[in-house]
Order: C-alpha cells, then structure tokens, then sequence
C-alpha cells in the first residue's frame, strides 16, 4: 500500500476512482481483521448514508499493539518529552505500552465501563492520554477527548451531549511556566453532569486536589489491582471509535462521530503515504492530542505503522524559542508535523534559536491546521529543512478523520501555499453559488467531496439530522467543507480559507455564534458581533463588536470583564483579540446583521464597503467605523 513514486501515486488515484471497492479492499487487507467484510463499501450522500466494510470485525488496538509484539516488541512507541526540559523523558516500548495498555481497560472495565459506553478524557499531553483513548479502544468504550484549553462549561455541555459515564483526568498539567489544574475544572463541570459515576485521576503535577468518596479514584492505586493483560473487544466495523466536539456555524459544538474498521484504514494509509514514513524514523507531530490531529497522527496512524512518535507536553516557547530544535537535535526527529502559527510565532524570534542546532535528521516537514502562507513556507523550509526536506501542507478536517489534499512527502512536486493533489479515493469537486460543478482549471469556488472515503465521519452524535444539515443540503449529493479553494492552472489545490462564520485561530476552530452567545451572557451586554481578522501570528484573531450602553466604569476594565466571561463559558481559547464597544450593528431590514461589512472594519478595509442602503440605518456604520478606529 506504499506509494514510492509520482507514476505509483497517478496509478493508485486512477485506480481509486475507477473501482473505489477494489482499491480500499486492497489497502483494508493490510490490516488485522478478526472476520473480512462482506461488502466494502455503501453509501447515499442524501441520507445520508455510509458504511465502509460491513460485515467486518477488528479491533484497533491489535493493529495498533498486538500485531508488533511479534515483530517489534522492543521498538520504542513513544518518546515523552516533559515540559522541563531538564526532567529526563521517558520511553514506552511497544511491549510496555501494550500492557500499560492492558491495565488501564482494565481498570475501567472494574470500574463499570463496558462496550458502548462513552468516556470522556481531559488530560495533559503525557503518553498516559494516549493510553486512556488506547484503553477505550479496547473494551470498545467511546472516547471523547476534550482539548485542556476549554472551561468547565464547556466540559460539561459535551460530556452530558454524550452522556458520558467516566472521566479520566489528571490532577493539574504544566505548559510552559503555568499548571493547569485540570481535576478542580472537572469538578466544577462535574456538578452539572449527573451521569458519570466515577472519575480517574493521575498524578502528574501532585497539585492537591479533592477526591470524592465513591467517586473519584486515583490511577495508580487502580493499576495496582488489574491484570497486566485484557484481551481485546470484537467490535464492528461501524461501530462507534470515538467522538470529537468541534465548532460550527451554529452556537453549539457538535460531536463528531468516527467509527473502528474506516477510520483504522484511513488512519495508517495516511500516515504512511503522506509522510512517506520509513521503518524506524523518528516521528514529531506537535498538536495537542486534544484535536483530531493528535488523534489520527499522535495515536493511531503512528501506532497502526508502527512507528516512533514523541509526545510533548510543553510549548514551543519554553523555556526559549529553541525549544523545538532541541527536541529534534535530541531524539533526531526524521519528520516534523506541525503548524502556520507555531511556525510564525517562532519566526519571529528570528532565526537565532536555530543556530548550532543539528537539523540534520529532518527528512520531511508537515504543516495543518491553516492556510500556510508563503514567508512562513519559505522560512520553514530553508531554516528547518535546509532547502530539501519535502514540505507536505496537509489539508483536512476533524470530519475527515485523516489527510484528504496534500503533497506525498518527496513524490509530489511542491508549491508554497498549495496543498497540491487530492489524495488516492478523494473526488473534490469546486462549486459555484449556483450549485453546479466547476470544470478545469484555473477557478475557484466552494470545496466539495464527492464521493466518499473510509475516514469520514458517519453522522453527528444523537443527531442525525443535524449531520445531514451541516455537511449534505447545501449542495445535495456532496460532502460540503466549509472551505473556499482555488484550483490553479496545474489542477493544484489551494485551500483559501472558511466560508462560513468559523473563525480559525492559531489552528483552532471557532465558532463566531458561540462566542457572541458567551459575550451577550455578560451583564450590560445588549448583542454582540464576533467575526475574524487576519493576525500575523494566529492566522486568525477575534474580532468582537459590541453593545454594551452603560460603561460606567473604564472601558478597558469593561472589557477584561468581558474576557472573562468568555473564558469562563467557553475556554481561554476563545477571547476575543479586539473588542470595540459600538452604538448599533449593521441589519438589515429583516434584522440579519451584515457581517460582510463587519469583516470589511476589522480588516481595515474601509474604502470598499460595498452597498449599505440596504441597512435599516446606514448611519451606524460611519459610528461603527469611528469606535473601531478609536480603539
Ligand atoms: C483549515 C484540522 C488550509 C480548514 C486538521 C479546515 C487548512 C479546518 C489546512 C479544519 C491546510 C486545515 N490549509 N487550511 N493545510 N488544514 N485547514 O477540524 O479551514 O481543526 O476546514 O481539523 O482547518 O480544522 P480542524
């Protein structure tokens, strides 16, 4: 299932497109089944409707563990880099992690989690979290990880979304010169969330925190009374793996569902093809395994190859912006995957925490999470991968379970900017306002798959309809991204960037409607209008208006009140970056703000605002433009 060349690449594509079936049955057999599929793929786009080898039985955890202790069982898994640099890491085998593995399932299953049940996870970047989705995994309970940055509000919204029976949790996490006391945000989620039963807690930081008789249990104490070895749960290939919350249009986040035998198969595909990871290379993924990245390229894809991952609890920043670079010099990292704003904040350290590092074992660079533009394409390639280390911007989504438009690691000719060519079984398609098809090259539009792969996701959890909605209506038969793309005259992609009200900042996705529903909670706050704006470092910043008509105190405590506000509903994540206190917004008859002209002020862009005599009153916008200017 390798791809070792353009011509293999061209091949596989067409091969792919012709006969879909036949293609992913090849790469399925890859993998550790317990019983084949009967029928490899069926699938309505106007269900819509998808199944990927039904009939089929596994368990990810023995492509994922077991298969490699017959091969590899001393091969090291995870190399964890703490955040002090000066604490030594440690190294899990894959033998150790398979039965570090083992103990924590379990645990759980001691502890009345079985098949089906949803677990939810809320702990620092320490291998420990990769085991807690991997014990899941196991028992075939769901995870639904939740990144550290969000608040106890937001825990507790998505925990009862999914009805979640256990937590696991650590007591407190370090990044950078901060800990973060993650059980005491749990415990104040927890009040609100009357179906988890139990709570398990590691010690990492040794924080003090309260522990409640019958509830809580510590993890270590647990380890202690299990079984080094719990055989794994025969699961279905479409039964659920996980969920994973993530913003929309709408104010609220929903759960992302990925189901065992598609998502495995997509999962180490990827991995191996666009990085063209090479037996015994040391792999750098960045994200948080709070996000989808983490899941498929921390977790799962590393682990189906068998490959080497270091796990980093810390920041990029700390204790110096050489901190990255040590990392690599130190555990010789062959590929780093990472991300525009991680790459533009250090940029702007200039190039002296570089200097006298060894780079010299990078063989490929990764870029995700944003459009990547082309000073920080160029710095990245000449500073980090000296002028030739393939540079793969890979374009995808937490609904696309894995890597759908990106180059092959040294295979696809390269353009700054550009995610380049879909990958074998991706159909993108651009559309026009109209609904129809862009043919050729040259256009742009709005970016559409149309025909489906095994990583998608199959549906939004407990709410169907509302997958159908999101994803199906607006153009019906296709898969709608969210995203603006170009297609240049060489059929390269270039993704542009969201269409929708989802902001992307430093990589994350935010939704404009839940942070102008965290603002208006604010007493004095009459509405709010959040859009985004180009920032030099986040990619994205907050840009947030609102109508707050009694400032009796300073307007600049006014906001800071506001932040936290923002930080208490939803997570430090989703401050506004600017708040301008204005008069009015600007509706329109029918009362729909236009957020086009909003975008237009937060841009700086107030030459070409476009047609205004629409607006129930036109005047607000020269108030509007006033109050921004004075800001
Ligand atoms: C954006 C992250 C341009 C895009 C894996 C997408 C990108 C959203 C790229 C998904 C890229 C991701 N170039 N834009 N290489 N990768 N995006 O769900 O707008 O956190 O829709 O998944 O990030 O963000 P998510």
């Amino acid at each position: 299932m390798k791809i070792e060349s353009f011509q293999e690449y061209q091949s596989a594509y067409q091969k792919s497109v012709q006969d879909p079936a036949s293609f992913w049955s090849d790469v399925a057999d890859n993998f550790l089944w317990i019983n084949r599929w009967n029928k490899v793929l069926e699938w309505d786009f106007n269900g819509p409707d998808i199944k990927w080898f039904e009939g089929g039985t596994l368990n990810i955890t023995d492509n994922c563990l077991d298969r490699h202790l017959i091969t590899q069982p001393d091969d090291i898994a995870y190399i964890f880099e703490p955040n002090d640099p000066e604490k030594e890491h440690v190294t899990l085998t894959y033998k150790v992690l398979h039965e570090r593995v083992c103990r924590t399932a379990n645990i759980l299953k001691r502890n009345g989690v079985k098949k089906g049940d949803r677990v939810c996870i809320y702990m620092p970047m320490v291998p420990e979290l990769t085991i807690a989705l991997l014990a899941c995994a196991r028992i075939g309970a769901v995870h639904s990880v939740i990144f550290g940055g969000f608040s106890a509000r937001s825990i507790a919204d998505r925990i009862n979304d999914a009805l979640c029976k256990f937590v696991i949790t650590a007591d407190g996490g370090f990044r950078g010169d901060k800990q973060i006391p993650l059980k005491e945000v749990i415990d104040d989620a927890l009040m609100g969330c009357p179906t988890v039963e139990k709570v398990m807690v590691l010690t990492h930081t040794r924080i003090p925190v309260s522990m409640l008789k019958g509830r809580d249990v510590w993890w270590e104490d647990e380890a202690k009374l299990v079984d080094s070895y719990c055989p794994s749960e025969e699961m279905n290939a479409e039964d659920p793996l996980f969920i994973l919350y993530t913003s929309g249009s709408t104010g609220k986040p929903k759960g992302i569902v990925h189901t065992c035998g598609g998502y495995m198969v997509y999962a180490g595909y990827t991995f191996q093809n666009v990085f063209n990871y090479r037996k015994g290379e040391v792999f750098f993924c960045t994200a948080d395994i709070g996000w989808i990245t983490g899941h498929t390229y921390i977790t799962y894809g590393p682990l189906l190859q068998g490959a080497t991952t270091v796990i980093f609890e810390g920041v990029p920043t700390y204790p110096t912006p050489s901190r990255f670079w040590d990392i690599v010099e130190r555990h010789k990292v062959n590929i780093l995957y990472t991300a525009p704003t991680a790459i533009r904040s250090l940029m702007s350290f200039g190039t002296d925490p570089v200097k006298g590092k060894d780079l010299s074992s990078i063989r490929v660079l990764g870029s995700v999470g944003e459009p990547i533009n082309e000073e920080a394409w160029h710095w990245f390639d000449q500073n980090i991968g000296g002028g030739n280390a393939p540079i793969v911007d890979t374009w995808w989504q937490t609904e696309t379970g894995g890597i759908l438009i990106s180059p092959l690691a040294g295979i696809t000719p390269t353009k700054p900017g550009y995610a380049t060519l879909p990958l074998p079984g991706i159909q993108p398609v651009l559309m026009d306002e109209a609904g129809n098809e862009i043919e050729g090259n040259g256009v742009t539009g709005n970016l559409c798959i149309k025909f489906p792969w095994p990583g998608m996701l199959r549906t939004t959890y407990g709410d169907h309809e509302r997958f159908k909605s999101t994803y199906f209506s607006a153009y019906p038969g296709y898969y709608f991204t969210g995203d603006g793309c170009l297609r240049d005259e060489d059929g390269y992609y270039r993704i542009t960037g969201r269409v929708d009200d989802v902001i992307n900042v430093s990589g994350h996705r935010i939704g404009t409607a839940e942070v102008e529903n965290a603002i208006n909670l604010h007493a004095g706050v009459v509405e709010s209008a959040v859009v985004g704006y180009p920032h030099p470092v986040k990619g994205q910043g907050i840009y947030a208006y609102v109508i707050f008509p009694r400032i009796d105190k300073d307007a600049q405590l006014t906001r800071l009140d506001i932040l936290q506000t923002v930080s208490r509903y939803i997570g430090a994540i989703a401050k506004p970056d600017k708040i301008v206190f204005v008069p009015g917004l600007p509706k329109t008859r029918s009362g729909k703000i236009m957020r086009r002209i909003l975008r237009k002020i937060a841009e700086g862009d107030i030459s070409n605002l476009g047609d205004t005599s629409t607006l129930l009153d036109p005047t607000v916008v020269q108030e509007i433009i006033k109050a921004a200017e004075a800001k």
